[in-house]
């Protein structure tokens, strides 16, 4: 258990399409991360050799724990994607199961394996044998509220030699909205007792105290940050400071607005200024939600074409203080 521990720790980024880029998952990592999941990768995709799906897959300097999340309707395109997705090295693979979204769902894979698991065990038995590394399976509840059968969903991908399960507690048809179940997590935690396998906890974990509850009260060995993430890098080191202290320090506003600023940067670096510009202006947005004057600051950051106009932008968050 011990070197599956360092692969996934107690606070994980979670796979987030169009957010956990090498940038943001850096990001999270100078903030504490000490394990990211990658957006969802099409295994076809990546099968077919696309440029735009290998990208994906790129790593920070210095990224070591990287673990890799696929999406297919069945184990014939992961097994295909395999070459090129050892190419990259990753430290372990997750499986996804949960995405909701119709474009997705229709073709079988995401929250569809939900209701054919055999595909989904068929998947984790194909990469744990083909690649030797620990896989994961990211799953709901069910796939709507009157086909609730995460606990089957869990046994059936333990059995296959799943070696991490991460419960998003909520179903397909909810999507993101309603709250998350968190007795669910009690639920599952219990019925794994004694199980070689870690549980983790996805849905509406937005601070110290949500992740603390869950692993100290509902049985779970760690958690997943996903929107509470976005914007709020800061949320590793305060759970992790609340976790050993029972307190925590809040990010500053320079804070923010210094990790917007490097964030943008590695952005930049990475793809270029104007792409940088147009795809980070969610995660700016994020960031200065709530602190006066952002209404203004967000306006320019919507028409910002240069990284200096960006800048200049949110250090005005610093003059209204
Ligand atoms: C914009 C967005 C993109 C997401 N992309 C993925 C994804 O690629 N793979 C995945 O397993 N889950 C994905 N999720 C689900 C999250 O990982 C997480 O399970 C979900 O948001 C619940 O956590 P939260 O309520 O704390 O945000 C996504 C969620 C959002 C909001």
């Amino acid at each position: 258990m011990t070197d599956l521990r360092e692969i996934y720790p107690r606070f994980m980024l979670a796979p987030l399409a169009g957010y956990t880029d090498k940038a943001f998952r850096q990001i999270a990592h100078e903030c504490g991360a000490e394990a990211s999941v990658t957006e969802m990768v099409s295994a076809e995709g990546l099968a077919r050799g696309s440029d735009k799906t290998e990208l994906l897959l790129d790593r920070f300097p210095g990224e070591n724990n990287l673990i890799v999340q696929l999406f297919a309707p069945s184990a014939d395109p992961i097994e295909r994607c395999i070459p090129a997705l050892m190419k990259h090295n990753p430290a372990a693979i997750d499986i996804n199961c949960g995405c909701p979204v119709p474009k997705v769902v229709k073709t079988g894979a995401g929250s569809a394996l939900m209701r054919t698991p055999e595909r989904m065990t068929e998947m984790v038995r194909t990469l744990k044998r083909e690649t030797g590394l620990p896989v994961s399976v990211k799953f709901r509840l069910g796939w709507d509220s009157s086909s609730i059968c995460f606990l089957d969903f869990a046994d059936a991908a333990y059995d296959a030699g799943a070696s991490m399960l991460t419960l998003h507690a909520r179903t397909r048809a909810a999507g993101y909205s309603g709250t998350a179940d968190r007795q669910a997590f009690k639920v599952l935690s219990d019925h794994m007792r004694g199980k070689d396998v870690l549980l983790f906890a996805s849905g509406d974990i937005f601070t110290p105290e949500d992740a603390e509850d869950i692993i100290r009260n509902y049985g779970m060995d760690g958690v997943m940050f996903a929107r509470g993430a976005i914007g709020n890098p800061f949320i590793f080191r305060m759970s992790s400071e609340f976790f050993s202290t029972g307190s925590y320090k809040l990010p500053s506003i320079e804070d923010k607005v210094d990790t917007a600023i490097r964030h943008l940067h590695l952005a930049a670096g990475y793809y270029g200024e104007n792409t940088a510009c147009r795809e980070m202006r969610k995660h700016l947005m994020a960031y200065i939600k709530g602190i006066k004057g952002a209404n203004k600051v967000k306006a320019e950051i919507s028409q910002a074409l240069t990284e200096s106009e960006c800048v200049m932008a949110l250090q005005k968050l610093l003059e209204e203080k």
